[in-house]
């Protein structure tokens, strides 16, 4: 009698295998997401649901999951959850942090070294049959001797930080709460607005919340100088996309990468897609061959320990999770 499992859509094979050998499937097999409607009748039935991020896990949909006893998603964020509803219906939520740090960490400084150094452009330069970037051919800025700003001081803040300094960059950060070890990680602390006006360039890396929500606007662009750099690793809505769009045409911020975008995907229409000044990437900071492995097997560790009734590895409201 095997588990009953809804799938909302593509996971990877290995992940894939280790829950079928213990579960019956339900899987969402088209590209565009599932409605809720799409799911109801196998969600009556789940015991198990693996969320693929292209869905709301809120108060609806659990109440058309009477049987659920476990819900993972391999991501570390998980601001398309709600939380609380899962913990009032005693459903542990697994996420997969921890296995994706370093991943991201090079991403984000990737992202800002090829912003910096203009190497999309100029990889686009040559395959249009040019070479030599001569004195059209906009120049970089250097990392040395900049000021790195992490808004978002979690563990991929802090590998993000030594990336920063082997480039000889000095790194300050805003979190909510100062870190205790942040003389060994050898960064400063700065309130929200003194890193705003500090900072060369910003990395904003903060899970998405209500606090959090827009924390990028007007007003902190307009604090922020005018050759500064934005990259956000995050998550699309901490950064306003219509003041965002206003600032670079406007040059009160340099330049924008984007890993993450308001709506997400952007519509190929998009005005910040017609920016000179901007690079957006389609949500890759974990996506790598081994981290994804990794993300999608702790998923499904969870969910096959979750239907044993036995604790997630990796839980994120743990007081349901030890029963
Ligand atoms: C990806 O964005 C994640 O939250 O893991
Ligand atoms: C960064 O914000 C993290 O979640 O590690």
């Amino acid at each position: 009698n095997k588990h009953k499992v809804v799938i909302t859509g593509q996971v990877l094979p290995s992940a894939l295998a280790a829950i079928k050998q213990q579960c019956e499937i339900y899987q969402w097999q088209e590209t565009t997401p599932p409605q809720l409607a799409d799911l109801i009748p196998w969600l009556q039935q789940a015991e198990g649901l693996f969320v693929t991020g292209n869905i709301k896990v809120n108060d609806t949909l659990l109440a058309a999951a009477p049987g659920l006893k476990v819900i993972v998603q391999p991501a570390v964020g998980y601001d398309n959850i709600d939380i609380k509803a899962c913990t009032s219906r005693q459903i542990p939520f697994g996420n997969t942090p921890g296995v994706l740090n370093e991943t991201t960490a090079d991403l984000a400084f990737g992202l800002l070294m090829t912003a910096a150094r203009r190497i999309h452009e100029s990889w686009a330069w040559v395959r249009d049959g040019k070479w030599r970037p001569g004195v059209h051919f906009p120049l970089g800025i250097d990392l040395y001797n900049k000021t790195l700003g992490i808004v978002g001081m979690g563990a991929i803040g802090a590998a993000v930080a030594k990336r920063a300094q082997v480039s000889g960059m000095k790194v300050i950060y805003y979190n909510r709460r100062p870190r205790t070890d942040q003389e060994q990680l050898k960064v400063e602390y700065r309130t929200f607005s003194e890193l705003l006006a500090e900072a060369d360039f910003i990395i904003v890396l903060t899970p998405l919340t209500p606090e959090s929500r827009g924390l990028f606007g007007a007003e902190e662009f307009a604090q922020m100088k005018p050759t500064a750099y934005l990259i956000n690793a995050a998550r699309g809505p901490v950064v306003d996309s219509q003041a965002l769009y206003t600032a670079l045409v406007n040059n009160e911020i340099a330049y924008a990468a984007l890993d993450v975008t308001d709506p997400e995907p952007l519509p190929a229409d998009h005005p910040l897609l017609t920016l000179p000044n901007i690079l957006v990437v389609p949500h890759i900071g974990s996506a790598t061959i081994e981290t994804r492995n990794k993300m999608a097997m702790l998923a499904a560790n969870n969910l096959l320990l979750g239907l044993a009734g036995k604790s997630l590895v990796t839980c994120v409201n743990t007081e349901v999770n030890y029963r």
